[in-house]
């Protein structure tokens, strides 16, 4: 199997099965606990159907949209993820160079693995900064700035994330960084040598958002421990209110779920929320972003942008989103899969094949312009 007979989502997972020692793959793959926030996420798109009109001339489509102050070419961005160059050596920079390809916008991990600053620098389309809040208020502040420097365009606070999510596969495997591998998670390695070739003969693997603060390379902190030591449990809304002061720009808050806290978000500043259970990966039996997107665009969305990822594998399902009212969509695992599988092309290819979908499914809705959907054109079961 190759890059050349990916035609969806399912065949770019099934290449990256192949390709990639079984412990990295299931860590992308994987979600917490029984994994049924993660298998609902995109379950949840099956309950309702678009209804179509024809006869609309629609020879010419317009992808674009705005969303937090940035023009995107088309309504989907790659969401912010950890260890990209260990899914694949070009890792970030492969993403952030196929995202300004599409005139779309990607984000970067406080968990990332190439700079912000060089990613800045190498590719012009809007970048996302992704923090987590630590103890620490100055590190807090400090990274803030950091990122104002480089010339960041949206800052995205992770809220979903005070603790670390129960994933039960990388407890098996022994996935954690650095390796902790269990003596079967070894033996996958070494039946993928060609993972394992690329990884030692490419710049070794650091965390370079976090180098000043947490020492890697000495083992001296995990990403387990960073979780537990250095991220502050006792987050509240008045500490993220101060930091939407401080940054004073477009800043979103990614897992927002409840109505309640959205109005919230509106009160202290934020530009935008992302309805998001951080694809299944944190708390399991939550509900699916796509099931809760209508009650809180219809509470918020003329106050704020609504952006919501999860589990979102078609241009149909980005459809259904902006129809209930969502701004813009994110993706995880649709462009770490391909990643993964075949670098940069393989994300080219996925959001061509994403963007060609998200066309061809307008046009068969009959609308010209994303602003054309909306919820005459959807109906529930
Ligand atoms: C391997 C992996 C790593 C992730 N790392 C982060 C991260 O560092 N920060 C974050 O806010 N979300 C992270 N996420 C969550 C994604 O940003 C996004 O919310 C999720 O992947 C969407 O679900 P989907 O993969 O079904 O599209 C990660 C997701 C995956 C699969």
């Amino acid at each position: 199997m190759r890059l050349r007979h990916c035609h969806n989502f399912h065949d770019f997972r099934e290449l990256a099965r192949r390709r990639l020692p079984s412990p990295i793959f299931d860590y992308i793959d994987g979600a917490a606990d029984d994994e049924e926030t993660y298998r609902r996420n995109t379950k949840a798109f099956e309950s309702c159907e678009l209804i179509p009109s024809v006869l609309r001339g629609v020879e010419n489509i317009d992808l674009s949209v705005i969303v937090m102050g940035q023009k995107l070419a088309m309504p989907v961005y790659c969401s912010p993820t950890a260890l990209q160059r260990l899914f694949h050596h070009q890792g970030e920079r492969a993403v952030a160079k196929a995202a300004a390809k599409f005139g779309t916008m990607f984000g970067v991990s406080s968990l990332g693995t190439v700079s912000l600053e060089e990613l800045r620098k190498a590719y012009d389309t809007p970048q996302v900064y992704q923090l987590y809040f630590h103890k620490d208020r100055a590190l807090n502040r400090a990274m803030m700035q950091r990122a104002k420097d480089a010339g960041i365009n949206v800052m995205m606070l992770t809220v979903d994330s005070i603790t670390g999510g129960n994933r039960e596969r990388d407890l098996r495997t022994g996935f954690s960084i650095p390796f902790q591998l269990t003596l079967g998670g070894m033996v996958q390695f070494v039946i993928k040598p060609t993972w394992a070739i690329n990884y030692l003969t490419h710049e070794r693997f650091k965390l370079p958002q976090l180098d000043e603060h947490v020492d890697m390379g000495g083992g001296a902190i995990s990403i387990g421990r960073y979780f537990t030591e250095m991220l502050d449990p006792s987050m509240n809304w008045n500490d993220v209110a101060e930091m939407v002061r401080v940054w004073n720009g477009q800043f979103c808050l990614k897992g927002i779920m409840s109505v309640a806290d959205a109005k919230r978000a509106v009160e202290i500043g934020c530009t935008g929320i992302i309805l998001s259970n951080h694809g299944g990966r944190q708390l399991d039996g939550s509900r699916a972003a796509f099931d809760q997107l209508a009650e809180i665009a219809d509470a918020v969305g003329d106050k704020i942008d609504v952006m919501m990822d999860g589990g979102v594998r078609r241009g149909t399902h980005v459809l259904k989103a902006l129809s209930l009212g969502a701004k813009a969509v994110g993706i995880g695992r649709y462009y770490l899969f391909p990643l993964a599988a075949a670098g940069q092309a393989g994300v080219e290819m996925a959001l061509s094949l994403l963007r060609n979908e998200i066309e061809r499914d307008m046009k068969l809705m009959g609308c010209s312009s994303v602003n054309q959907l909306s919820r005459a054109n959807l109906k529930y079961r």
